[in-house]
């Protein structure tokens, strides 16, 4: 359930264009998939791919990144606990915005603190939120390291870096885990579509 605003004097506007029309309009549901990962784990690349897929199939969709939103919508926040803690309050809110739409949002986000997962999840009706763990050993991602960020969190320059000075806990009943170090972007976007599919969010 969304927050309630902090004052009395604001009244919710009932639309008649309600989400069941637009549903109807775009011929399935809207709904959060939410991707959790250390960085570097392929959040971004699934979400991206799913959306990919999706949209050739004609469905309304939209990527939420969290490097991309923390250009705009949350670039005043930071990577302590409680600017993490905003920065997913928000995302959650916009994917309610964006469920009630009619859209499906896929949203990359490290997220690691199970607390605010939970959060998003509570804000969100239960039919409505997916959560993909992309699961990968930190070796991995560090490897990997595309944008040089565990190198320099490891020297010291970037503070509270995921997974290097700040915890990832992991999920314990995602609807999905993708071992990404094992699987391969189309696999894994074919087993995310399923689950889309399987709940009902789009046809089958
Ligand atoms: S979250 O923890 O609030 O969910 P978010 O997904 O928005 O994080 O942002 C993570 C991205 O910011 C990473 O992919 C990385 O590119 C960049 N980043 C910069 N500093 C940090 C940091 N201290 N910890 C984690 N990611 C960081």
């Amino acid at each position: 359930m969304t927050q309630a605003p902090n004052t009395n004097n604001i009244v919710w506007h009932h639309a008649t264009v309600t989400r069941k029309r637009r549903e109807q309009l775009n011929g399935h549901r809207g709904g959060i998939v939410w991707f959790t990962g250390l960085s570097g784990a392929g959040k971004s690349t699934i979400a991206h791919s799913v959306e990919e897929h999706l949209h050739q199939m004609g469905c309304r969709t939209f990527v939420f990144d969290g490097d991309n939103v923390r250009h705009g919508l949350c670039s005043d926040l930071g990577f302590s606990p409680a600017d993490r803690h905003e920065n997913l309050r928000r995302i959650g809110e916009m994917g309610n915005l964006f469920t009630e739409a009619g859209i499906i949002a896929l949203t990359a986000f490290i997220s690691p603190f199970g607390a605010d997962r939970e959060m998003v999840k509570n804000m969100v009706a239960s039919g409505d939120f997916l959560e993909i763990y992309c699961r990968c050993p930190l070796e991995v991602c560090e490897t990997r390291d595309v944008k040089g960020l565990y190198r320099r969190a490891r020297s010291g320059e970037i503070k509270e870096f995921t997974g290097v000075s700040a915890p990832y806990e992991e999920p314990a009943n995602a609807s999905l885990v993708i071992d990404t170090n094992l699987m391969d972007i189309e696999q894994s976007t074919r087993l995310v579509l399923e689950l889309i599919a399987d709940r009902g969010i789009i046809p089958t």
